[in-house]
């Protein structure tokens, strides 16, 4: 796109430097009219990039959050054991308060929780470099996922068809690849061409300014459509697969997305069209039975009446804004993950594939 201002880098999450470097994010509330990156080099910045949005995604709010706790770190003397661990404790809370929806933040500040534990007696500077270290680790992790999911996903994909995704369950919400884009980038990979269609995603256009921009990038033929028109679109029989990502997927299999992926996995039962999951381990929360325990994010009124700065319905109306929805495991084909494909979306299943430990591969 030629109004792109670019900055050289595409890494959605970079950490620069050790204990005391920064977490350097881009902003995708800028996207795509501008690339920018933002430095965080305090907690309360890491916060507010994930509650706005700057950083989002389930695995890209996890990993972010990771980093985020050692920047909070920084801010506590290596030579006080107590008070160390003291902002260690008070900046993975604070963290957790940043999105209710996603598990991976809850993931990932889990893993540093548990590393921790096992740090307490030792010396304080070599904790914060482990703590830094793992964070790394759920980075790198998340990046292998991602190209595993493209792998098990391609597979379900032939050359020629017609697709649609929600949201952007892109690189931009991930280390690297994505979740449902990284089916659609290994299957190009593979030399399958593929036409996507890509929903708009209301109110905050995820898919419009964010996926539809990254399939631009990659050269793949895509078609944006207002999200009312997906039943259109199926009718025409212009789609053939439907992928999306997660945020949180309980037992059971019913799957929290952003709002709006429920009625298009509806819409594709009702038109005889598969529709997929593709999500890593870490967005599995197998403490809960069914999508009915998920806690699905309310996010501001301005955001439907105020959408990127003009007003577009009355001063003082009502507004309902939540952020995701569940789509029941009725409806989902399968499930693509980092360890292969959940068919027939089953609590038993999901078991089998994902077990009792949601530690990444
Ligand atoms: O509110 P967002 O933009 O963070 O919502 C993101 C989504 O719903 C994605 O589809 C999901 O996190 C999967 S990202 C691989």
């Amino acid at each position: 796109m030629t109004n792109v201002k670019t900055e050289n880098t595409t890494e959605t999450i970079k950490w620069v430097g050790g204990t005391d470097g920064h977490l350097d994010l881009i902003d995708q509330t800028l996207l795509p009219n501008a690339l920018k990156r933002l430095a965080c080099h305090d907690i309360e910045t890491v916060w507010e990039a994930i509650k706005m949005l700057r950083v989002r995604g389930a695995p890209a709010i996890g990993i972010a959050a990771a980093y985020g706790v050692v920047v909070g770190l920084q801010q506590a003397a290596d030579d006080d054991a107590d008070a160390f661990w003291r902002t260690f404790d008070e900046s993975a809370d604070y963290l957790a308060t940043s999105r209710p929806t996603a598990v991976n933040l809850f993931w990932a500040l889990d893993r540093l929780r548990a590393l921790a534990g096992t740090l307490r007696n030792g010396d304080v500077a070599q904790a914060h470099s482990a703590l830094l270290a793992e964070a790394q680790k759920i980075h790198a992790q998340d990046r292998e996922m991602c190209h595993a999911i493209g792998r098990y996903g391609a597979d379900l994909l032939q050359d020629g068809q017609g697709v649609l995704t929600h949201c952007n369950a892109g690189g931009l919400a991930t280390a690297e690849y994505g979740t449902a884009l990284s089916v659609f980038f290994t299957a190009q990979d593979q030399g399958k061409n593929l036409h996507v269609f890509v929903d708009e995603t209301r109110p905050l256009l995820q898919g419009a300014r964010l996926t539809a921009w990254e399939l631009m990038q990659r050269k793949i033929k895509s078609t944006l459509i207002c999200d009312s028109m997906a039943a259109q679109v199926m009718r025409e029989k212009k789609v053939q697969a439907v992928v999306t990502g997660a945020d949180r997927i309980a037992a059971n299999g019913d799957s929290a997305n952003k709002i709006g992926t429920y009625s298009v996995a509806v819409l594709a039962k009702a038109h005889g069209i598969p529709f997929y999951i593709a999500a890593p381990s870490s967005t599995f929360d197998l403490s809960i039975e069914s999508g009915e325990e998920i806690p699905i994010e309310l996010r501001n009124a301005e955001e439907i009446t105020n959408g990127f700065g003009k007003q577009t319905a009355p001063t003082g109306v009502e507004v309902y804004n939540p952020a995701f929805d569940v789509t029941p495991a009725q409806f989902i084909e399968a499930i693509i993950t980092e360890r292969g494909v959940i068919k027939s979306v089953t609590k038993a299943n999901v078991l089998a594939m994902i077990g009792s430990s949601t530690d990444a591969v």
